[in-house]
Parts: C-alpha cells; sequence; structure tokens
C-alpha cells in the first residue's frame, strides 16, 4: 500500500519536474521591427551605412534571404499580430490613418494574447499603428501586460507631435495614458531605455516576450549630429542624415542586447529582426538592386531584411543563410508554437509555422505567398475574361513565379544616391511608357530577383492559372473597411493627445 502510495507520488513529482523544465527551457522572444528600413541599408547587403551590431548577430544566426513583409506600414503590424491576410481582416486598403475609425478586428487573439495565454510576460514599446480609436484596440487590451510608444506613425522623433491635415497633437502613452515629459527624447533613445527598464525589471519566473518597434528609420528626418559624423562623405543630405537614423538604431540594438546579458538571459533569447517594408527613396531609404520601394509591389516594396539570432538554435545554422519563402505573417503560428502555446481559438491562419526551416534548414511549408488585393485601387481595363479582374492592384507568388495586377507601384530602379552608378552591375532605368499602361507582369523571381524581364506574354497559361487563383483567394476576402475620417479623434478633444475617442 505504501509502497504504491510513493510511486504515485514519485511519478507525479517527475511529472511535475518535466513540466517545469520544459517551461523553464521556452526561450525569451524578443522581436525587434524597424521601420522604412530599406533592403540595401544593412550592413551585409553591401551598404555604404555600417550596422556593426545587426550584421554581427546575423552573422552568427540565419539570415532570412527569401523573407517578405507587405508593403506600408498597418498591414505588415497587422499580419505580424494576427497571422493573417489583410484579405481576411479588412486591411486590405493603405494604412490606418489617424482620424479613421478602424483596427485590427477584435475577433481573433494577438500574438501577444496567444503568448500571454501560454505562461509570458507580454511587453511592447514603440509604434503600434493598427487601430487606436476605441480603448479595446489598444495594445494592453490586445495581450501586451504593458506598452510604450506610438499608437499612429510619423511623429516628430523629439516632440513625439503629429499632425494629421491641420488636427496636431502629441502621440505617446504609456499603457493607456498620455506621456507628457519625454519631449525633446529622441525615440531611439526613448524606446531603448524602455525595453531596458522592461528587461531589468522582468522577473525571470515567467518567458519574456518583448515587441520593440521602432520610429526609427522612418522619416521626418532626424538625428542627433554626432551619429552623422562618419557619414559626412555622403552627400545627399537625406541619405547622410538617414545613415544616422540607422546608426543610432543600430547602436540602441547593442545596448539592448547588453542588458539580456546583464540579466542572464541572452543566451536563452531569440531575436527575430525584420523590417516592416522596403526603403522609402523619397526619405533617405534604398533597396537597390531590387525594384520599385515602399508602397509598391514590386520587390522592392515586399523584399525585407530580416534575420532571427538566438544560441539556442541548432548549432549547424548559425551563421546561415536561408532561401526558404517566409511571410510576416509566419511570425504569429510560428513563435505561438515555439512557446508551446496553442493556436486554438483564432480565425483560420495564413501564416505557417516555419520553425524547422529556420531551426533545421528543411524546406519551407510555405508554397505560396499572398502578397494582397487591394480592391480600392484600379489601373486599365481586366485583361482576361472569366478570372481575375487584372484592372486590380494584387500579387501573388507560387513558388518562384510572382504576378503582379493593376497598378503595382512606381517600378524604377533606384540606386543608392551617392554611388558611382558607373560601377553598378545593374542597368539603372526607369520603367518605360509600355509599363506604364499594362496591368499584368510575370515573373520568375528565383531567376530574376530584380524584376527586370517580364514573362506574361511568354507563359499565358502561368498567368492564368495564377489569375484564377487569385480569384479563388479574392472569393475568401472580407470587404475593405476604409471608413472616413471622424471628426471626434481631434486631439483637442483630447487634451492635445492622439487617443481612443469612441
Ligand atoms: C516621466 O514620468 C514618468 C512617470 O512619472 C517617469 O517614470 C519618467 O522617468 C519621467 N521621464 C522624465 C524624462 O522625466
Ligand atoms: C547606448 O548606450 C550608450 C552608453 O550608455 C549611450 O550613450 C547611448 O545613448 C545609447 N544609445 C541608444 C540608442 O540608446
Ligand atoms: C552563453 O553560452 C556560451 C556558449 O555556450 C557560454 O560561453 C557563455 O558563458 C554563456 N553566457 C552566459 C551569460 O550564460
Ligand atoms: C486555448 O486553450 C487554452 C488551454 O486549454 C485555454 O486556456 C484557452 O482559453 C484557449 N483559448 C481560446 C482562445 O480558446
Ligand atoms: C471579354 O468579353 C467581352 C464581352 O464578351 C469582349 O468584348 C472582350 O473582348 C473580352 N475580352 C477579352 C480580353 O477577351
Ligand atoms: C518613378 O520614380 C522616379 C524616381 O523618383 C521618377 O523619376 C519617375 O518619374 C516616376 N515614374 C512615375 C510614372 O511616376
Amino acid at each position: 500500500m505504501q509502497a504504491v502510495s510513493l510511486t504515485i507520488l514519485v511519478t507525479v513529482i517527475a511529472q511535475n519536474v518535466q513540466t517545469s523544465d520544459t517551461r523553464a527551457s521556452r526561450p525569451h522572444i524578443l522581436f525587434v521591427l524597424a521601420d522604412d528600413f530599406g533592403y540595401h541599408d544593412i550592413g551585409y547587403h553591401g551598404s555604404e551605412i555600417k550596422t556593426p551590431v545587426l550584421d554581427r548577430l546575423a552573422l552568427s544566426g540565419v539570415r532570412l534571404e527569401n523573407y517578405y513583409v507587405q508593403p506600408i506600414c498597418t498591414p505588415t503590424r497587422s499580419q505580424l499580430m494576427s497571422g493573417r491576410y489583410q484579405i481576411h481582416t479588412g486591411l486590405q486598403h493603405s494604412i490606418i490613418w489617424p482620424t479613421q475609425p478602424n483596427g485590427l478586428p477584435l475577433d481573433s487573439p494577438t500574438l501577444a494574447d496567444k503568448l500571454r495565454e501560454a505562461g509570458y510576460s507580454t511587453h511592447m514599446v514603440g509604434k503600434w499603428h493598427i487601430g487606436m480609436y476605441k480603448k479595446d484596440y489598444l495594445p494592453t487590451s490586445r495581450g501586451f501586460d504593458t506598452y510604450f510608444g506610438y499608437l499612429l506613425g510619423s511623429e516628430d522623433y523629439y516632440t513625439h507631435f503629429r499632425c494629421d491635415g491641420h488636427l496636431c497633437g502629441t502621440d505617446l502613452r504609456n499603457n493607456m495614458d498620455p506621456v507628457n515629459n519625454e519631449t525633446g527624447h529622441y525615440s531611439t533613445h526613448l524606446f531603448t531605455q524602455k525595453a531596458i527598464d522592461i528587461v531589468n525589471n522582468y522577473d525571470v519566473s515567467k518567458p519574456l516576450f518583448l515587441y520593440l518597434a521602432y520610429q526609427a528609420v522612418h522619416e521626418p528626418m532626424q538625428v542627433p549630429d554626432s551619429y552623422m559624423d562618419k557619414y559626412q562623405h555622403i552627400k545627399d543630405r537625406d541619405r547622410r542624415i538617414y545613415a544616422g537614423m540607422v546608426a543610432a538604431m543600430d547602436e540602441g540594438i547593442g545596448n539592448l542586447t547588453e542588458a539580456f546579458k546583464a540579466k542572464g538571459i541572452w543566451n536563452n533569447t531569440l531575436l527575430v529582426f525584420s523590417t516592416d517594408n522596403g526603403g522609402q527613396i523619397l526619405c533617405g531609404g534604398n533597396n537597390w538592386p531590387l525594384r520599385g520601394w515602399k508602397g509598391s509591389l514590386w520587390e522592392g516594396g515586399v523584399h525585407g531584411v530580416g534575420f532571427v539570432y538566438g544560441r539556442m538554435l541548432d548549432e549547424k545554422m548559425h551563421g546561415t543563410v536561408s532561401q526558404s519563402l517566409i511571410h510576416v505573417s509566419d511570425w504569429f503560428p510560428t513563435l505561438v508554437s515555439l512557446a508551446g502555446g496553442s493556436l486554438n481559438g483564432t480565425q483560420p491562419l495564413d501564416g505557417v509555422n516555419q520553425w524547422e526551416t529556420i531551426n533545421s534548414g528543411s524546406a519551407s511549408p510555405r508554397k505560396e505567398l499572398l502578397h494582397n488585393i487591394d480592391p480600392l485601387f484600379h489601373k486599365g481595363k481586366p485583361a482576361y475574361n472569366g478570372t481575375f479582374d487584372t484592372s486590380v492592384r494584387a500579387a501573388l507568388r507560387i513558388g518562384d513565379w510572382k504576378l503582379i495586377t493593376g497598378n503595382p507601384g512606381n517600378g524604377s530602379w533606384i540606386p543608392p544616391p551617392n554611388i558611382d552608378t558607373t560601377l553598378l552591375h545593374y542597368e539603372v532605368k526607369c520603367s518605360s511608357h509600355e509599363e506604364m499602361t499594362k496591368n499584368v507582369w510575370l515573373f520568375n523571381i528565383a531567376k530574376d530577383p530584380y524584376e527586370h524581364v517580364d514573362l506574361s506574354d511568354a507563359y499565358p497559361s502561368k498567368v492564368k492559372e495564377m489569375l484564377d487563383r487569385l480569384a479563388y483567394y479574392q472569393s475568401t476576402a472580407v470587404s475593405c473597411r476604409y471608413p472616413p475620417g471622424d471628426p471626434r479623434a481631434n486631439p483637442a478633444l483630447h487634451g492635445g493627445f492622439w487617443g481612443p475617442w469612441e
């Protein structure tokens, strides 16, 4: 009798130990999202802009070189937080403007909700930009234990002021509360410090999820002078300031990693670094040799900078390059699974779990990638009957093939402004007149990553197959929400701050 009880007791203890061991081994997750950081703007892509911290991390982690994000801000952030394409959340068109009553739908948990459910302590610092017209849409209502940052985008880096037409206000909050004592504190320093505070004060009994969404390196063009010292040779003013903004961000990430080390948790932290979209060439960014830039469905808009670093990654993966197709929507199932969480209770996901791809180099489970279908953007007439309407802005990847329809945005190839173009390996050219009138393009991205050769006339059946697939995706879409601005959003009605008004 006694012996039996003892056996049961031992078993119970063993199970407990095992559970707590498994839990303890779950990594902390640090997700750093840069804003408008271009493909050509990270050191290891051959940039004239130096990123020693990012390079060191990336070169001992896994560089994602077939990695995609959305062409603009709200869309990428919405997919990161939901694991779902914009056609399934109603955010197909543009961004959420400050006065629009819109947001990532509340019908599905966010990445932070799921990580919190899995036992993580969840914190966000930086730019949210996926809805704020009601309190229910704010980060601390959507899975984050704490939040400090901007609800919108395009603030002044020092005053944290944002104007939208004639409406102006401060956009900075601590959890739900307006913050008015950080004027003059450059946001890259401010956000880095807040992230470091979280690490320093963090209670090690729970794994940590920290989402740091820098304002850097989005316009306005602002950086403390000292960060531009080593870039005086860059004659283009915007590019020079941008280089300084990148330098400040790189330094901030270095400071944050030191805080993780000092806390003794860096060895068990998985870092994901990603941009939110391609660089904005009108504000110092660059995506050379990719075609197009931020806002377009060309590769320069969507082929993003990204890498993963972590000591817990399989040793054979340290310092490798992944050519597997990975998309920003994939982080949701990848990170929730890594955290030992469950994907129950979500609306159907469009992201796929990429952990094996990243951690052991196995083939990507992703065979297709819907870049977007934006029903509010039209160009020309349908080129085919009985399938997807090619006047609609859309792009789809199937394997190596990419189909683009409608008006994809400016498709010029823009070299960095300070480069001697005679030294470039590729021709510098603008879109031709023909490009400006047509509305269907087909590329083989593996063979032609810079989208020089349109194959749509040569492979009509491939075009038809991909249009049919777009028609299928469109049949699953919810209607697009792009409401008019609401005058009640006016910061003058809310103590001079942007924030919830309903
Ligand atoms: C602003 O106020 C908060 C809350 O009182 C405080 O923690 C923070 O240090 C203050 N910041 C500055 C720059 O004084
Ligand atoms: C990084 O830390 C150094 C040393 O404390 C500090 O001078 C610098 O401002 C920090 N940089 C950022 C971006 O936070
Ligand atoms: C992290 O792991 C490395 C390699 O296993 C080891 O050399 C280092 O001492 C560890 N650092 C900490 C802070 O545990
Ligand atoms: C998912 O499952 C967990 C564990 O069984 C449960 O606590 C949680 O409430 C579920 N979540 C949803 C959204 O259904
Ligand atoms: C599509 O159908 C219409 C009406 O039947 C016809 O006029 C048009 O030429 C067709 N367009 C194409 C591209 O086949
Ligand atoms: C595309 O952008 C380039 C560079 O800014 C510009 O020269 C060109 O006129 C633009 N093309 C169109 C169609 O707007």
